[in-house]
C-alpha cells in the first residue's frame, strides 16, 4: 500500500511554486550571520530550507537538557521572510554523550570491530536503545513545531544507509534471525532456499543462522545468505524510518513526510521502490558525475526518480552548486552548469531544487564542498548564478509548472534492487557485472538513438509500456518471469540482456539452459537457449579480449554460447552472429548473438552479450526507431503536461544541449519561451534557437 501523495506547501500566497533552497546549518555560524543569510536568501528567491539535519547535539546538549531557543529564533526569522522549513528529525548524527553512555548502540564491521562515533549514522539500526533516544527527539520536535506554520514538511533522518547499512553487531545478528524466521517460516524452508547442503551449511534452528561476518581469508559468503542480508539491512533501516515517521505523525499528522534517497552514479543502495511507498513525496540527493556523461547520467538517475514517484513530481533535496570534496578529484562546475543541472532536474519532473548546502562551511569535513554562498561571499560568480537560477525558477512557478507531470515514453528500462545487490556478488562468472551501470548504458543508447526511455522499478506496474528492457536483471522470481512472459504474449516487446534471469530470488540457478528463470518460461519467450558463458578480458594475456559480431558490433566481457531452441528455427530471426578472429578463436563463430523471436502477440529479443554503447544505440535505432526521431540526438527533449487555471491542458517543453561541448540547434519549437539559458536566437527564424554549451530552452503552450 502506497501512502497518499502529499507535497509540502510553500509560504507563497497560494502555497505553490517550485521549492528552491538548500540544507541550512545556522548552528554552524554565530547568530550575527543569520540576518545576512535571510537577506541573501531573499535576493536569490530562496523559499525553502532543510533545517537541523545534524543538530542533535545542539538541541539536546546533554541527556536531560534541551535547547530549542535558537531553533525557535531561526524558524521565526525564516517564516517572517516567507521561507518554508523542511524540518529534520535531527537524528542522522547522534551526540557524543549518547555513545559514551550507551556504547552498545554502535554498529560493528564485518570483522567484529566496533565502528567508532564521530562521523554520521554511527548507530545500529537494530539497537532498541538507540531507537528510544531517536524517537524521544522526534516526539519533542513534533510537539514543539507540529503547529508551526513555517514548518511545512518533515525530513526524516538523512540518507538512510549511507554509513550503517551493513551492521554486524550482536543486535543485528539477533534481528537477522528473527527476519529470516519471518521470511521463511520454517528452518527447512531456509535450508532449501539457501541451498545449505553446500559446504555443510545446514542449520537445525534459526539460532544457528549467521549474518555474513568475516570468515577468514578469501572465503566466500553463500550468495543467497548475502542477498538476504542486503534485504535485511534495507528493511531494518526502513523500519527505523517508519518508527521515526510514525512517532511524529502521531503528534503532527497533517504535514508531509520524506527522506532523501541516494540515486546517482554509484549510489543506488536501497530498495527505493519499497521506500517510495512509505514517503508522502519522493526526494533525492543527486551528485553529478564529471566528464562527458554528466547530463546523461543526471537524466538517467532522474528517470528512475520519475519511476519511483510514479509520475508525480519529486524533490531534489540535495545537489551541488559546484565541486564536492569527497572524491579523489573534485571537478568544479563550469559557468552555466549550475543553472543547467537544476533546470534539467525540472525537465525530468522535479518540483523542488535544493542544494547541499546554503552557506559553505568554515570548519569540518565539508569545508571544501561547494555551497550556494561560497567562501568568497555573495560578491561571486557562483552566488550570481544562484540568483539567476532563482529568477528562472520563479518564472517557471509563475507560469504554473508546479504539479505538471512528465510525458511518458514508449519504452521502460527496468531497475531491480535485488539484481543491483546480486550483481555485486563475488560468486558469478565475472565480478564486472553491474546492473545499474547497464541500465545507464541502455538509457544513454536510447538517447543516442534519438529516443528517450523511462526507468521503472521491476516491482511496479510497467504493463502500459510498449517496450521493456531488462539489462543484467540477474535475479528473476517465477512470478516476475510470468509477468514478463504475459506482457510479451499480450503484444509487448521484451528485450532480455545477457545476464538476465540466471537466478531466482534465492540465488538458485534455473536449470535446463540459461536463462532459466520461471522454469524455462523466459527461454520460451526468447526461443534461444544458452549452455555456457564465454568470459573475456585483458587479464587473460594472449587470448582474444574482444569478440566481434556480424553486424559490426563488439563484445568485451560476456558472450552467451547460445543456440536456437529446438523447434523454434522458423520463429527466431538471428539479427547478428559472433564473427571474426575473436569469435573463431573462442569457437563462437556463427552462433546467435542477437535474436528476435515472435512470442504470442509480442516479441522477445535476446541480447546475448555485452555491447558497446554505440552498438546498443544502433540496435535500438534499427528495431525501435520511428519517424518521430529527432534528427540530432545531441538535443535532449522532455515534456511536462499540466493544467492551467482555466482547466486547459498545457505543455512545458524542455530542450537541453547534450553536446556537450558544441552548440546544438533547436530547429523549430512551438509555444512561448519561458526560460532561455545560454540560448541564442537564429537570424530570421523566430522559432529557432541555438543552445550553447550547457544551454536550456523551456517553452510553454496550450494543448487544447
Ligand atoms: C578448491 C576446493 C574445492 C573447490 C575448488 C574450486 O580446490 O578444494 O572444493 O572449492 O577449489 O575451484
Ligand atoms: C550527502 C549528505 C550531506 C552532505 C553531502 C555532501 O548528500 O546528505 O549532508 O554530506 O552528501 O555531498
Amino acid at each position: 500500500m502506497r501512502r497518499e501523495f502529499r507535497w509540502p506547501r510553500l509560504l507563497t500566497p497560494n502555497g505553490g511554486g517550485i521549492a528552491y533552497g538548500g540544507d541550512y546549518n545556522p548552528d554552524q555560524w554565530p547568530e550575527s550571520v543569520w540576518n545576512e543569510d535571510i537577506e541573501l536568501m531573499r535576493r536569490a528567491h530562496v523559499n525553502t530550507v532543510a533545517l537541523a539535519i545534524f543538530s542533535w547535539s545542539r538541541i539536546q546538549p546533554r541527556e536531560d537538557e534541551w535547547d530549542f531557543d535558537w531553533l525557535d529564533r531561526i524558524i521565526a526569522k525564516l517564516g517572517e521572510a516567507g521561507i518554508a522549513v523542511d524540518l529534520a528529525s535531527a537524528t542522522a548524527s547522534a551526540p557524543m554523550w549518547l555513545y559514551e553512555r550507551h556504547p552498545e548502540v554502535l554498529p560493528r564491521d564485518r570483522f567484529g570491530h566496533v565502528v567508532n562515533p564521530g562521523s554520521r549514522q554511527s548507530w545500529s539500526p537494530t539497537s532498541p536503545v538507540f531507537k528510544e533516544y531517536a524517537l524521544a527527539m522526534c516526539r519533542r520536535l513534533a510537539e514543539r513545531y507540529g503547529d508551526n506554520p513555517t514548518v511545512t514538511a518533515w525530513h526524516i533522518g538523512n540518507e538512510y544507509g549511507w554509513n550503517n547499512r551493513h551492521d554486524y553487531s550482536d543486535s543485528a545478528q539477533a534481528a537477522f534471525r528473527d527476519w529470516c524466521e519471518r521470511r521463511y517460516g520454517s528452518v527447512e524452508a531456509l535450508n532449501d532456499a539457501w541451498g545449505t547442503a553446500f559446504w555443510s551449511q545446514h542449520v537445525n534452528s534459526f539460532s544457528e543462522v549467521l549474518i555474513p561476518r568475516h570468515m577468514g581469508g578469501d572465503s566466500m559468503v553463500n550468495p543467497a545468505q548475502q542477498l538476504d542480508f542486503e534485504r535485511f539491512g534495507n528493511d531494518m533501516l526502513l523500519d527505523f524510518y517508519k518508527a521515526e515517521r510514525d512517532a511524529i505523525e502521531a503528534i503532527c499528522p497533517d504535514k508531509p513526510f520524506t527522506t532523501n534517497f541516494m540515486v546517482s552514479t554509484d549510489q543506488c543502495v536501497m530498495d527505493y521502490a519499497q521506500w517510495s511507498d512509505e514517503v508522502d513525496f519522493v526526494s533525492n540527493d543527486h551528485y553529478f558525475h564529471e566528464g562527458e556523461s554528466h547530463l546523461d547520467e543526471l537524466a538517467c538517475s532522474d528517470a528512475l526518480m520519475g519511476g519511483l514517484a510514479q509520475g508525480k513530481p519529486w524533490y531534489v533535496m540535495e545537489h551541488s552548486t559546484s565541486g564536492v570534496q569527497w572524491k579523489p578529484l573534485n571537478a568544479r562546475k563550469r559557468h552555466g552548469e549550475l543553472v543547467r543541472d537544476a533546470l534539467a532536474h525540472v525537465a525530468f519532473g522535479a518540483d523542488a531544487i535544493n542544494f547541499f548546502q546554503w552557506r559553505q562551511s568554515r570548519s569540518g569535513a565539508e569545508a571544501f564542498h561547494s555551497a550556494m554562498v561560497p567562501h568568497a561571499g555573495a560578491d561571486s560568480a557562483l552566488f550570481r548564478e544562484v540568483c539567476e537560477l532563482g529568477e528562472s525558477l520563479q518564472a517557471l512557478s509563475d507560469a504554473g509548472i508546479q504539479g505538471s507531470e512528465m510525458e511518458r515514453s514508449r519504452a521502460a528500462i527496468l531497475f531491480h534492487a535485488d539484481s543491483e545487490w546480486a550483481t555485486r556478488s563475488e560468486t558469478l562468472p565475472t565480478m564486472k557485472l553491474n546492473h545499474w551501470h547497464d541500465v545507464r548504458d541502455w538509457y544513454r543508447a536510447f538517447l543516442d538513438a534519438g529516443l528517450r526511455a523511462d526507468v521503472t522499478p521491476l516491482r511496479d506496474d510497467w504493463s502500459g509500456y510498449d517496450i521493456i528492457v531488462l539489462p543484467t536483471v540477474l535475479v528473476l522470481s517465477d512470478a516476475d518471469a510470468r509477468r514478463i512472459a504475459e506482457f510479451a504474449a499480450s503484444g509487448g516487446t521484451v528485450v532480455v540482456g545477457y545476464a538476465t534471469g540466471l537466478v531466482d530470488e534465492s540465488f538458485r540457478v534455473g536449470l535446463g539452459g540459461y536463462p532459466g528463470a520461471g522454469g524455462g518460461l523466459l527461454r520460451d519467450v526468447l526461443g534461444v537457449r544458452t549452455e555456457e558463458f564465454n568470459i573475456v578480458g585483458d587479464e587473460a594475456q594472449g587470448e582474444a579480449s574482444a569478440v566481434g559480431l556480424s553486424n559490426g558490433a563488439c563484445s568485451r566481457l560476456w558472450q552467451s554460447v547460445a543456440t536456437v531452441a529446438d523447434g523454434e528455427a522458423d520463429d527466431v530471426a538471428v539479427l547478428a552472429t559472433y564473427e571474426g578472429e575473436g569469435a573463431e578463436d573462442w569457437e563462437l563463430g556463427g552462433m546467435p548473438a542477437l535474436t528476435r523471436h515472435a512470442y504470442g502477440a509480442g516479441v522477445g529479443y535476446y541480447v546475448g552479450c555485452d555491447l558497446r554503447r554505440e552498438d546498443i544505440a544502433r540496435f535500438v535505432e534499427a528495431e525501435f526507431g520511428d519517424a518521430s526521431i529527432r534528427a540530432d540526438s545531441r538535443l535532449m527533449h522532455t515534456r511536462r503536461i499540466g493544467v492551467d487555471e482555466n482547466g486547459n491542458r498545457v505543455a512545458f517543453d524542455f530542450y537541453l544541449n547534450r553536446g556537450p561541448k558544441k552548440p546544438v540547434n533547436v530547429p523549430e519549437f512551438t509555444g512561448v519561451p519561458l526560460v532561455e539559458h545560454r540560448c541564442a536566437p537564429v537570424a530570421g527564424v523566430a522559432h529557432g534557437r541555438v543552445l550553447q554549451r550547457n544551454g536550456v530552452l523551456i517553452t510553454r503552450q496550450r494543448l487544447d
